[in-house]
C-alpha cells in the first residue's frame, strides 16, 4: 500500500455545489427524481466530466453510467468506484453524490502522478439508489444481480402513473421492441462473481455515530438491508360526527394500529440494528370532517441480521391480517423487495485500515444502518465502504453537512484503496 491520494478540496467543493444546481426544489433542499429532467442533466454533466479526465464512458439499460480509466491489463477484471445521484425530496447535496465525485477526484489523482494502474478502474453511477421515484431503492446496482425483471419494471409507477420501464425508453436506455417482447431479467445487465476485482463506495455516514466519537473516517463492516412495503387499507368513507364510534370502519385508525405495532415489535427487536418507519402516508379524502376510506402508506423495516427481520416481517402480516378482522377493513400489501444484509470483504477492510495508518488517520469500524449500491454489488464482487461524518448525524435532509476536512480524508483513502486494488 502506498500513498497515492491527494485530493483537491476546491475541485470537491466546486462538483458538489454544480450537480446541487440540478434540482427541482431551489432554496428547499435538493430534490434529484431519478429519470427526471435534472436527472439527465446531472447524468450529462458527469458525463462531461468523464470525457475531461479523458475516460471512456459507457451506459447500460438501466441507465447505469461508467467511465472507465484503461489499465495497463485490459484482460484483468476492472476495480469499480462510485455511488448515485439521485436524491430524496427536499435532501442534501452529499448523499451519494460525494461517492461518484470522490471517485472522480480519486481517477483526477491518480492521472496527475501518471500512474498507470495494472487493471481498469471504473467510475459508476448507478440509476435511483433512492425510492422516490418508484418506491424501490437501489435499481441500477440491483438490476446487476438479475433481480429487477421487465415485468417488475412495468410494474414500479412512478407518483404519475409513469413506469420505470417507461422513463427508461424516454431517456433512451431501453428500446420500445424490447418493452412489448420481453419479460425476464435484462440479461445483458447482470454481472456474475469475479467480472469486477472489487468495488469501493465513499459515503457520509448518514447517523451520528463517527461525530459523538470525534473521529472522521468509518470504515463499514456490514450494511443494514431493507424491506419495502406498499400497504392501501381499504374502510369505510363516512360522516366524521354523524357516524358513532363503534360503527366505523376507519383506514386511519387501522394505519395508525400498524404503524404502532411496527414500533412495538422494532423497538422489543434481539437484534440491535431493527428499525421501522411509516415515511409515506396517502389518505383519501384528506378531510377533516371525513372518516378516511383508504389509506395507502410506505412500510421501511431495515436489519442488519436477515433471520430477525423476517420473522418480524411475518409477525407484522400476521397482525394486519388479525387486524383486518377486528376492524372490519380490506388489506392489500405489495412487498416490493425483501433485501439481504451484506458484509464487506475483510480484506478490503484491512486495506483501508492500512491506508488510515499509515495516513495517521482515525478510524473506527462500524455498520451501516443505511442501504447503499455496495448492498448488491456484493453478490457478485468483494466490497468495501468508507464514511466520512454528517454533521448533528443529519442527512435526508436540506441540513446534510459534511466538512471539506473530512472528504478530503476520506477521497484520500479512497485513492490509495482503489489504486491498491488496481494493481493486485
Ligand atoms: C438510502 O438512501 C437509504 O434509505 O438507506
Ligand atoms: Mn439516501
Ligand atoms: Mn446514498
Amino acid at each position: 500500500m502506498r500513498s497515492i491520494g491527494s485530493a483537491c478540496s476546491k475541485n470537491i467543493e466546486k462538483r458538489l455545489a454544480e450537480l446541487a444546481s440540478f434540482n427541482s426544489t431551489p432554496d428547499q433542499g435538493i430534490t434529484r427524481v431519478a429519470l427526471s429532467s435534472e436527472d439527465r442533466d446531472a447524468r450529462n454533466l458527469i458525463k462531461h466530466w468523464m470525457k475531461e479526465l479523458g475516460l471512456n464512458i459507457h451506459e447500460d439499460e438501466i441507465g447505469n453510467i461508467y467511465g472507465r480509466l484503461e489499465g495497463s491489463d485490459p484482460s484483468a477484471s476492472p476495480v469499480w468506484s462510485g455511488s448515485h445521484i439521485d436524491t430524496v425530496l427536499h435532501g442534501g447535496k452529499f448523499d451519494g453524490m460525494l461517492g461518484v465525485i470522490g471517485a472522480l477526484e480519486a481517477i483526477r489523482a491518480i492521472k496527475e502522478r501518471s500512474f498507470v494502474p495494472r487493471r481498469n478502474i471504473e467510475v459508476v453511477v448507478f440509476t435511483s439508489e433512492e425510492p422516490t421515484a418508484f418506491g424501490m431503492g437501489c435499481l441500477g446496482s440491483r438490476a446487476l444481480t438479475g433481480e429487477l425483471t421487465l415485468d417488475k419494471m412495468r410494474k414500479l409507477k412512478d407518483q404519475d402513473g409513469k413506469s420505470l420501464l417507461e422513463g427508461l425508453i424516454k431517456l433512451g436506455y431501453i428500446s420500445e421492441s424490447e418493452k412489448l417482447t420481453k419479460s425476464g431479467p435484462l440479461l445483458d445487465l447482470i454481472r456474475t462473481s469475479g467480472e469486477v476485482h472489487a468495488f469501493l463506495e465513499l459515503h457520509i455516514e448518514q447517523g451520528a455515530v463517527l461525530e459523538n466519537l470525534g473521529i472522521p473516517i468509518g470504515l463499514v463492516t456490514s450494511i443494514c438491508a431493507p424491506t419495502d412495503l406498499q400497504i392501501c387499507i381499504t374502510g369505510k368513507q363516512a360522516h366524521a360526527g354523524a357516524t358513532p364510534m363503534d360503527l366505523r370502519q376507519d383506514a386511519m385508525m387501522a394505519t395508525a394500529e400498524i404503524a404502532l405495532y411496527l414500533e412495538h415489535i422494532t423497538i422489543n427487536s434481539k437484534s440491535p440494528h431493527t428499525v421501522g418507519t411509516v415515511g409515506k402516508v396517502m389518505v383519501h379524502p384528506n378531510a377533516s370532517n371525513a372518516i378516511p376510506g383508504v389509506v395507502n402508506f410506505s412500510i421501511d423495516l431495515r436489519d442488519s441480521n436477515f433471520k430477525i427481520k423476517d420473522d418480524i416481517l411475518k409477525d407484522l402480516l400476521i397482525f394486519i391480517e388479525r387486524l383486518q378482522i377486528r376492524r372490519k377493513i380490506h388489506t392489500t400489501i405489495d412487498v416490493f423487495n425483501h433485501d439481504k444484509p451484506e458484509d464487506c470483504d475483510s480484506e478490503i477492510v484491512d486495506l483501508l485500515r492500512e491506508s488510515c495508518e499509515m495516513r495517521q488517520i482515525p478510524f473506527h469500524k462500524m455498520v451501516s444502518g443505511a442501504y447503499h449500491d455496495a448492498m448488491h454489488i456484493a453478490h457478485f464482487a468483494p466490497i468495501g465502504m468508507i464514511f466520512v461524518p454528517s454533521k448533528d448525524g443529519i442527512s435526508h435532509s436540506p441540513k446534510e453537512w459534511t466538512d471539506t476536512i473530512d472528504i478530503v480524508k476520506g477521497v484520500n483513502i479512497l485513492t490509495d484503496t482503489i489504486f491498491h486494488l488496481a494493481n493486485s
